[in-house]
């Protein structure tokens, strides 16, 4: 018996980068798992094999976050194939810099969209389908509470606007038993920002450990954060990024 036995998991983005490594130790540590992705398809593919090799099933549903009724389509269709919908994890998202002067109506749009629309849109529909003991995590970024560098004017509002939607859920969702947190990925090494990449040097000069966080350093707090232990945790913001801009 391990601690999420009998538990399904939709994790949004979860082909890829933190949200595959969360589908993956969320099925180690024993729920089914649904994952959206928007165009990796055979990245998604890989992930649902990972997650089957744990003995657990798996789904991969295309849904673009972009598209709200795609992604509570996408809910919807997790708690159908798999019977029930017990935690949530809003992890798709898309970085974004541009400097205030050249910066976008266009694209301030698609980031809120992609990161607090389609999360706003989710969490309502999973909360709709969950009994007590449901999780709801969304991941932010530490670049919602301090901004180190210039050109994160989008980027930044977006996670900024996630921790007031989490604490908002929080209060309307404690009643019911449900829970719902944020957890604020650092610079983690995956597609959208690579160890090796022309900022990375400039991350890393920021970080008490100086070196960039793997996928599943973030994965660790979420399946706490789904499991029993978490029960009173809620509206709480967790900070996982090797001690950067202290
Ligand atoms: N890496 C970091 O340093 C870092 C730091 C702080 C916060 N974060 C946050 O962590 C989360 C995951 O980032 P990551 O680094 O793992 O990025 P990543 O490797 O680029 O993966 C992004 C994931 O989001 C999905 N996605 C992107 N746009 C989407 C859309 N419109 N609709 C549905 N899914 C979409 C992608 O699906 P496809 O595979 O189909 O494209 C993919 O699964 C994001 O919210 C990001 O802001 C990352």
């Amino acid at each position: 018996m391990t601690r999420l036995n009998g538990k399904v998991a939709l994790v949004t983005g979860g082909s890829r980068g933190i949200g595959a490594a969360i589908a993956r130790k969320l099925a180690e540590d024993g729920a089914d798992i649904a994952i959206t992705y928007t165009s990796a398809a055979a990245k998604a593919g890989e992930t649902v094999k990972a997650i089957e090799k744990f003995g657990r099933r798996a789904i991969a549903i295309r849904a673009d976050n972009l598209d709200a009724a795609a992604v509570e389509a996408a809910v919807s269709e997790a708690h159908a194939k798999l019977g029930r919908l017990d935690i949530l994890v809003n992890s798709a998202g898309v970085f974004s810099v541009d400097q205030i002067e050249t910066a976008t109506l266009d694209e301030f749009d698609r980031v809120m969209s992609i990161h607090v629309r389609a999360s706003f849109v989710a969490s309502k529909a999973a909360a709709a389908l969950m009994g007590a003991g449901g999780r709801i995590v969304s991941i932010g970024s530490n670049l919602g509470e301090r901004v180190p560098f210039p050109g994160l004017s989008i980027y930044a509002t977006s996670k900024a606007a996630l921790v007031g939607l989490t604490k908002a859920l929080a209060r309307d969702l404690g009643p019911k038993e449900i829970t719902v947190n944020i957890v604020q990925p650092g610079s983690t090494d995956t597609d959208m920002n690579p160890a090796n990449g022309d900022h990375a040097d400039a991350q890393r000069a920021l970080m008490a450990i100086p070196r960039f966080g793997q996928a599943r350093d973030i994965a660790g707090i979420v399946a706490y954060l789904a499991g029993d232990e978490g029960r009173f945790i809620t509206g709480s913001a967790f900070t996982i990024d090797g001690g950067t801009n202290i």
